[in-house]
């Protein structure tokens, strides 16, 4: 099958906030039962805000949608104002109509993670997103899956690295308050979904979004997968574009 990896390079991230949204309705809205994979971070959160005032002002219902989110940490649960499940009620969730029944992120509390990490991947197996929305790390992370990570993983407790608790210490008291795993989506299950738009806004993501482009497709930047996958979009902004070559 041919792979089609599209670049949209946009001015700003309001005007990529803007045309992913136009491209969510126009997926989901051709499919019954939609199914929208998300991420958490600071990139989605211009997404989301344009996703509830599009909501609020008589547009999209995610009545019928189910989301899948990436990850969670390990050890925090859902009431914890750090924990992914609290980011995405109070950014996105609260705010539309969706079912909360029909939202899915892994149980970072779990007493058998191993098994939590198991049922989530069927649940991606069996609901493969029509579209997944992601971010990248600063090391060409997607998900929790840290340079070096399989690319046949599923979903899984992961290690995060140095690097990653410290861009995430921004949101908590102190480094140490930073949990050090994760239950990930596996790359092979980030892979499965029907398409997959991912969001690089900001000059700390102008490397890594260079090698995902233009390096050989190897496990040490886990986004370079994304180059066998049949149908990507990338929203960049200038700032994260600025090193990918001109032509
Ligand atoms: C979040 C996630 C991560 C982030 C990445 C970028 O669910 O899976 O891979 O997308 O760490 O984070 P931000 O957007 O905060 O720069």
């Amino acid at each position: 099958m041919r792979n089609i990896m599209r670049v949209y390079l946009l001015q700003s991230p309001g005007n990529i906030a803007k045309a992913v949204l136009e491209k969510i309705k126009e997926t989901l809205s051709k499919v019954e039962n939609p199914v929208l994979g998300l991420a958490t971070g600071s990139t989605p959160l211009r997404l989301y805000g344009e996703m509830i005032e599009d909501y609020k002002n008589g547009g999209f219902s995610y009545k019928n949608v189910t989301t899948i989110n990436l990850d969670e940490y390990v050890g925090l649960d859902g009431s914890h104002p750090q924990s992914y499940r609290h980011f995405m009620n109070e950014n996105l969730f609260n705010h539309i109509d969706i079912n909360m029944e029909n939202t899915h992120i892994p149980n970072g509390v779990a007493k058998d993670l191993k098994a939590e990490c198991a049922r989530y991947s069927r649940l991606v197996t069996a609901n493969p997103p029509d579209i997944q929305i992601l971010g990248i790390g600063s090391n060409g992370h997607i998900a929790f899956n840290e340079p070096g990570s399989p690319f046949n993983s599923t979903t899984r407790v992961v290690d995060l690295t140095e690097s990653t608790i410290n861009d995430n210490s921004r949101f908590f008291n102190s480094i140490d308050e930073v949990p050090k795993q994760a239950i990930s989506m596996g790359i092979a299950d980030i892979m499965k979904a029907k398409s997959i738009i991912l969001i690089a806004t900001g000059t700390s993501k102008a490397e890594a979004l260079k090698r995902m482009l233009t390096a050989h497709y190897a496990e040490d930047s886990p986004a370079s997968v994304l180059q066998t996958h049949r149908c990507v979009s990338i929203y960049a902004d200038e700032s994260a574009a600025h090193l990918l070559p001109k032509n």
